[in-house]
């Protein structure tokens, strides 16, 4: 049965799609965090059941390894693999250089460490996630709960000599409570409109005590796969300098999950 998707969903499966195309059998995969990430499960679980594909997959969340287990591939841990042959993720933005912002679902610490533990890292996103300079997308930090006011006051004075156009500081929640990560810290989101120098915040925002991480991937991906809602998928890998255009047909209904939850 055929879902009836909305054009974003329908970008964000077609990348999915197409990234599982980096997946050979006897690989060991970093499964991202997030709606679109959610997809790339369900097409490398399809894959696994339907075409006798064998691999390993390394979640980066708690809800991607259910997810994971749900659709019949075989999970282990970052420990038990050691390396990973690629990671596919998704993003919250992405400029030219394939630099991101990640965090949205609030999984960047664990993947930030499985991209960077992998040979390559794939993103997959919807177009509209393109940007000419990062920072529209609030900035997740996240931070340890001990020290939580000391460790905000410092972010602030940083921040004033950081070349962004926004300086406000807000502590995700969920339900009334404080946003609580796998590893159990909070996330606080930066809301700087614009990132003049990523490298550089980057750098130093991760020098703050009770910082854990922050979600700026920079020089981490490898290549794009961004879809369209008309089923166009650009495939840009900055690495062998590739740039490919594939069209799928978002019509064909058995390509098409429903029930994806995230
Ligand atoms: C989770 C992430 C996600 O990859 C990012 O938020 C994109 O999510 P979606 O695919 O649902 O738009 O970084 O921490």
């Amino acid at each position: 049965m055929a879902a009836e998707l909305s054009p974003i969903d329908k970008a964000k499966f077609v990348a999915a799609k197409q990234a599982t195309e980096f997946v050979e059998s006897g690989m060991k995969v970093g499964l991202g965090t997030g709606s679109t990430a959610a997809w790339m499960v369900q097409c490398l679980g399809e894959m696994v059941r339907d075409e006798g594909l064998k691999i390993k997959g390394v979640p980066t969340s708690n809800r991607t390894a259910r997810l994971a287990r749900d659709v019949g591939i075989e999970v282990i841990t970052l420990d038990e693999a050691k390396w990973l042959d690629v990671t596919i993720d998704g993003t919250d933005e992405y400029d030219d250089a394939l630099n991101l912002i990640k965090g949205g679902g609030g999984a960047h610490l664990r993947e930030k460490i499985v991209a960077t533990a992998s040979d390559k890292m794939i993103v997959i996103a919807d177009a509209t996630k393109k940007v000419d300079a990062l920072g529209a997308f609030p900035l997740p930090l996240e931070v340890v709960p001990f020290g939580l006011p000391v460790t905000q006051n410092l972010i602030e004075e940083m921040l004033i000599g950081m070349d962004v156009l926004g300086r406000d500081i807000v502590q995700r929640m969920q339900g009334g409570e404080p946003f609580v990560t796998d590893e159990g810290n909070f996330i606080l989101d930066l809301h700087l409109k614009r990132i003049g120098n990523p490298r550089q915040l980057s750098l130093v925002i991760n020098q703050i005590p009770g910082v854990v991480e922050n979600g700026l991937f920079i020089d981490i991906c490898d290549v794009v796969v961004a879809g369209h809602g008309d089923g166009k998928v650009t495939v840009r890998d900055i690495t062998n300098n590739t740039f490919e255009v594939v069209q799928f047909d978002v019509l064909d209904d058995d390509n098409i999950f429903v029930g994806i939850a995230d």
